[in-house]
């Protein structure tokens, strides 16, 4: 029986997936990234310290790395904490942050589209690989850029790592050659999950130009600070800020 309080949550589509990866989720990150993947988190922790915030979160946290690189550079008294709604995967987070030694993360279970933060209260919010699955034709995809919104403080920002798209067309299709063609059975024989493979392919080839996703930005009232794209817009980071 729920408890008195107790927030109703809702189960959604992608959801399941998330609870089947964890085991072989970080190497196969490794190995299709080349390790660039660790390279690109870095660089987007980078872009949330720079202005010394006093509360980031690291949304959608998964097995926690953007949250590991945020507490190695972020200064003494930066509380951060990281939210997923897969419980297996923050079980993953939980251990790696005790064996190095990062006990400062506050890790929590809780859905992108209902978080238990109160209105205006951080200083920044990063997701790193999982906004796609927050916006690629996610019929929530505005319940969770509304609430990202809510908790940010005003001129707070809000930094994304993720797929982009390159502009060279020759780029492009080697970009999704590799995906359909190296990502999907690779990922589906380590993993076992080749239908989580599958989607992560198939939505990083159909994600948004980096115009496009700018302009989904906007419309939800954030305003753009930086763009940088890597490996010719193999992968991006965008800043937003919350108008203050
Ligand atoms: C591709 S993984 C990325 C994980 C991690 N940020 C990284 O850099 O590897 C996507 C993560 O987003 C989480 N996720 C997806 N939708 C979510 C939602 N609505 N609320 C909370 N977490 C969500 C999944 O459980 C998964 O851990």
């Amino acid at each position: 029986m729920k408890k008195d309080g107790e927030k109703e949550r809702q189960v959604r589509p992608l959801q399941k997936m998330f609870t089947a990866v964890p085991p072989s989720y970080d190497l196969i990150n490794r190995l299709i990234t080349f390790r660039f993947d660790e390279r690109w988190r870095k660089k987007a922790a980078a872009v949330m310290l720079a202005d010394e915030p006093g509360q980031v979160l690291d949304l959608c946290t998964g097995s926690g790395d953007l949250a590991m690189h945020l507490h190695k550079r972020a200064a003494p008294g930066t509380v951060i904490s990281a939210l997923d709604y897969s419980g297996p995967m923050l079980e993953v987070a939980r251990k790696k942050a005790i064996k190095r030694n990062a006990q400062r993360i506050n890790f929590l279970l809780g859905d992108a589209a209902n978080m238990p933060f109160e209105n205006h209260c951080f200083d920044v919010i990063g997701i790193a690989f999982a906004f796609r699955n927050l916006t690629f034709r996610n019929p929530d995809k505005n319940l969770f850029l509304d609430e990202i919104f809510r908790i940010l403080k005003p001129g707070g920002k809000f930094v994304v790592v993720e797929t982009s798209q390159p502009s060279n067309p020759f780029l492009k299709n080697l970009f999704h050659f590799y995906m359909r063609r190296i990502t999907v059975p690779l990922g589906g024989m380590l993993s076992g999950q080749r239908h989580a493979y599958h989607y992560l392919a198939h939505s990083a080839i159909h994600f948004y130009s980096p115009a496009e996703l700018i302009d989904m930005m906007k419309h939800a009232g954030f305003d753009l600070v930086l763009h940088r794209p890597y490996f010719g817009g193999i992968s991006a980071i965008w800043a937003f800020r919350k108008p203050g």
